[in-house]
């Protein structure tokens, strides 16, 4: 398709007749066949009016009104797929909101990298495992983590499917139950905290934040029985939309709940994204984004061409829709200051709308002296704050954050408020492909954007 033609030979297969980088060889394709059958005949996961509640909330995130978190595991295990993981990414998800509201005084819309973040891209195809090669890991829907399993095994399909329906369950669940419910902010559990500065400064959060609720409760303003963003919240999924034939299978033709007629939804998750090594303009990837309802993601790195953005953003949002498409740029806090205003001028001359998104994480990745891969805390707060700058000197406005982080107290970032020293990494390092940013660290992140965002209503510059 030729830029700003719109695409009439769309289907969910037609990414079919289009290059497929980081492809899968499956060596049994009869299977493939009857695991993609399967799918096909299994309910959706996710419905329209929440793909379109979400795209409307990406709309003012777009339009300066809200702010994006988005947030979760690198690569998701099927086995995170149990109660206590889900709760701890629920609750730092919720608690880094709670901390961004207070500070920026917008809403936060929350979308987890999770219930279906199993696919991952690799920069090699092969590693070496005890002097012998074998193939990557390439996340649980596809091979295992274990070196033994490395063969692509199509039934992981299915499995990823039940594994992100239970996820969804138990987070739809929790969720309708309270778990979210401000009211009982004490239950928001910061012991784990060890900077007593942080700790002091969260707990005033959630004083005063207590504080205003009560009195909102004692004037009427807020009645429990009454359905309040106060009791509940919103979370969205998402994933990187890696493996097509699984993404096709969940693809259906269902009304529009807002402007009538059907459309073609994305059923695996509320929001995908298209990776830095995926999104080649005639590549299949970009094919199939080009044609779903879904809000999207596309990251944008330092391989990133000015006109090649604005042309992948006329395929992908033909109609120029605002908020449809999310730029999570990851360029690392060296090169941020190269790429970005270049491609904030051409994405304002196009006429886009887009949200404009920080991954600090992926441009940031560092080899620690023991040989795992780390990220330095101080780098991903440096590429925030020039996000923040460059996109201010430049009449544009960052929108939101795309974080690596987990509820947890792993140690595979160096750095932050707990001073994680590279020494200390084999304490607790966990993660099956890039180092996530534990609990306290992520908190921080949260408190220093929070801390900015009100400094900035006050008049006071800097982060
Ligand atoms: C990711 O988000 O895990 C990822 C692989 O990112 P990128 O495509 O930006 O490298
Ligand atoms: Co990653």
């Amino acid at each position: 398709m030729l830029s700003g033609d719109i695409n009439t030979s769309w289907a969910p297969s037609s990414w079919r007749e289009k290059p497929v980088t980081q492809d899968v060889a499956y060596e049994d394709k009869e299977k493939v066949e009857q695991v993609l059958d399967k799918l096909v005949h299994l309910p959706p996961l996710v419905c329209p009016r929440e793909i379109q509640t979400l795209r409307e909330q990406l709309k003012d995130v777009a339009l300066g009104k809200a702010f994006l978190l988005q947030g979760g595991d690198c690569a998701e295990s099927f086995d995170y797929c149990s109660q206590q993981p889900i709760e701890s990414k629920l609750k730092i998800l919720l608690q880094m909101s709670l901390v961004l509201t207070w500070g920026a005084r917008i809403p936060v819309v929350r979308i987890a990298r999770m219930a279906g973040q199993y696919a991952k891209p690799r920069s090699k195809p092969t590693e070496m495992h005890e002097g012998v090669e074998i193939a990557s890991f390439r996340g649980d829907n596809i091979n295992g983590f274990n070196p033994s399993d490395r063969k692509p095994d199509p039934e992981r399909l299915v499995s990823a499917y039940f594994h992100s329906a239970a996820t969804m369950n138990y987070v739809r669940s929790i969720l309708n139950s309270g778990f979210a419910d401000l009211h009982r902010p004490t239950e928001w559990d910061i012991q784990y905290i060890n900077s007593t500065a942080i700790r002091e400064e969260y707990q005033t959060i959630i004083n005063r934040l207590t504080d205003a609720l009560n009195y909102m409760q004692i004037i009427g303003a807020d009645q429990p029985q009454t359905p309040s963003t106060l009791n509940s919240v919103d979370l969205f999924m998402s994933h990187e939309g890696l493996m097509l034939p699984f993404e096709e299978a969940l693809t259906r033709y269902l009304p529009d709940p807002v402007n009538g007629g059907k459309k073609w939804y994305n059923t695996s998750s509320h929001f995908l994204w298209i990776g830095d090594r995926t999104r080649q303009l005639n590549g299949a990837h970009v094919e199939y984004f080009s044609g779903i309802e879904n809000p999207i993601g596309i990251k944008v790195g330092p391989s990133m061409d000015n006109e090649e953005l604005v042309r992948l953003l006329n395929i992908v949002n033909a109609k120029k829709e605002i908020g449809k498409v999310t730029l999570i740029s990851r360029y690392s806090a060296t090169k941020i200051d190269q790429y970005l205003p270049g491609h904030i001028k051409a994405v304002q001359e196009s006429g886009h709308v887009v949200v404009w998104a920080c991954d600090p994480m992926h441009g940031n990745t560092e080899q620690s002296s023991s040989g795992v891969k780390t990220r330095d805390f101080t780098n991903i707060i440096q590429e925030i704050s020039k996000s923040i700058r460059i996109h201010k000197e430049n009449g544009s406005q960052l929108n939101g954050i795309h974080l690596e982080l987990t509820g947890d107290h792993v140690t595979e970032c160096v750095g932050g408020f707990m001073e994680l020293d590279h020494a200390d990494l084999s304490q607790n390092y966990q993660t099956f492909c890039d180092p996530r940013l534990n609990y306290e660290q992520s908190l921080d992140v949260a408190f220093l954007i929070a801390k900015y965002y009100e400094g900035a209503r006050k008049g006071v510059p800097g982060i």
